[in-house]
């Protein structure tokens, strides 16, 4: 964990920002597999992880924001614990590290909060992505599942995305050592594609580097010869001469930061001339948001110079005719990049997602476009110093995605449907850097990976 003073004064900062009442937070629990006790690895939720630094089961906090009064609940092991876990420090030796003097049993949580609601003070909480905490908001505070989403706190979203969207230079260090993790990942996948191996034997490849480096998969790595399906999951593809594999994949530290990189690599060790064509139009776009990446600039109008890029790309190779401008206008991209240009990352890959994205990633006056494509931009607001993004622009042809288009004449007088078929075969094309904002600029986090399709084919041959 960070020293004890990063914690305290996030607290702090929080305390001045939400001025009344409690806040309430809730750690996340061990999840069951397939029987209880066969649980998956715990993860704890990441605001938790921001302002109290405990990475343990069982655990919940309340700020009480009126009297400056912390206090972290949760029950030490027993001695029937410690024989199948082992000794653990006690709860009041963990929270001290975290400047938290104050403990109690979890069962003091209910009388606490009981007590709360009697003298009609506000409890603050955030929204929940996990059922066994829905099902605590519920117990605690006595408000029926399906409504908690009208109770959640929005000035404490607020507050929280406000500290949580600006990374300090410990936060941007975490980020790097995730990203050395990506170094190896990258370069042993780019290695490791050859005719004849499994997807899944490079998968497993990158995890082991991940898991003997005390990291874990900041999220299910994607690696696939089928690019063009954006998140794909399926490792069972053995890959072929000619075959080009997109390899979306991250790593996460001990403290929980990620990183997320992609790139995209020939399994011959060679690019062919059709790919090389495509992976510099995506190469140009990435380049040039990335450049584009300052502050004061909103992500939208990145996604939409990005777009540009690539459907200019594209209309060099007569997929795509007319006017580029009005083509992207008109959606045209949206048939070759039909996702965001990126996100924000920190604590979680897809940062803070669980406080809302419109929170994160837009304002009261900068609202997502409810278009296709263009509403899978999960961040579209003006950048600030201290954001980490990821910039991942690609190109996908899904042949379903075609097919409907033309038999819908969809955007007829923009793409030629004759050249477009010929790509039905291609799959897709992501690259993908993490980028911090700052005054001077765009800076791309950690160790260059290779890029170009120079690097990329002498690191793959
Ligand atoms: N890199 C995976 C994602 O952004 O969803």
């Amino acid at each position: 964990m960070f020293a004890s003073n990063v914690y305290i004064e996030r607290r702090k900062r929080l305390i001045s920002d939400i001025g009344s009442g409690l806040i309430l937070f809730l750690g996340n629990e061990l999840s069951p597999m397939n029987y209880p006790d066969n649980q998956y690895p715990f993860r704890q939720d990441s605001s938790f992880l921001y302002f109290f630094g405990l990475n343990c089961p069982g655990l919940a906090a309340v700020i009480d924001t009126d009297q400056g009064a912390e206090c972290v609940f949760g029950d030490d092991l027993t001695v029937d614990d410690i024989i199948w876990m082992g000794p653990q420090p006690l709860l009041k030796e963990k929270c001290q590290a975290v400047g938290i003097s104050e403990t109690a049993p979890l069962d003091q949580l209910q009388p606490l909060l009981d007590r709360a609601v009697d003298q009609d003070r506000q409890i603050h909480f955030l929204p929940q992505y996990r059922p066994e905490n829905v099902l605590k908001i519920q117990e605690l505070l006595d408000i029926h599942q399906t409504v908690i989403p009208d109770h959640v706190s929005e000035p404490l979203i607020r507050a929280v995305v406000a500290q949580r969207s600006f990374k300090s230079d410990e936060e941007i260090a975490q980020i790097e050592a995730a990203l050395d993790m990506s170094y190896e990942m990258q370069t042993t996948a780019m290695k490791m594609s050859k005719p004849g191996v499994c997807e899944r034997e490079v998968a497993a490849a990158m995890e082991q580097i991940v898991l003997a480096r005390d990291g874990r998969l900041s999220f299910p790595t994607i690696f696939s010869i089928h690019g063009e399906t954006l998140h794909n999951h399926y490792h069972g593809n053995i890959m072929s001469a000619g075959d080009i594999a997109v390899n979306d994949s991250g790593a996460e530290t001990p403290l929980g930061y990620a990183s997320d990189i992609t790139r995209t690599i020939p399994v011959s060790g060679k690019f062919s001339q059709r790919q090389k064509e495509i992976y510099a139009i995506v190469f140009e776009s990435q380049t040039t948001a990335i450049e584009a990446s300052k502050p004061g600039v909103e992500v939208r109008d990145v996604h939409r110079l990005a777009s540009e890029v690539l459907v200019s790309g594209l209309k060099d190779l007569g997929l795509v005719k007319g006017d580029v401008s009005q083509a992207v206008e008109a959606g045209v991209h949206t048939l070759f990049f039909q996702c965001g240009l990126g996100h924000m990352m920190g604590l979680d890959v897809h940062d803070m997602e669980g406080l809302g994205e419109d929170y994160v990633g837009y304002t009261d006056t900068i609202k997502r476009n409810p278009e296709f494509g263009w509403r899978s931009l999960r961040l579209g607001k003006a950048l600030e110093p201290g954001f980490v993004i990821t910039v991942e622009p690609g190109l996908y042809f899904i042949p379903e995605l075609i097919d409907r288009w033309k038999a819908e004449r969809k955007n007829i007088q923009f793409v030629s449907y004759d050249a477009v078929e010929k790509y039905k075969d291609f799959g897709g094309i992501r690259i993908e850097d993490d980028i911090l904002v700052t005054e001077d600029g765009p800076r791309m986090l950690g160790g260059p990976i290779p890029r170009t399709i120079d690097e990329v084919e002498a690191m793959s041959s």
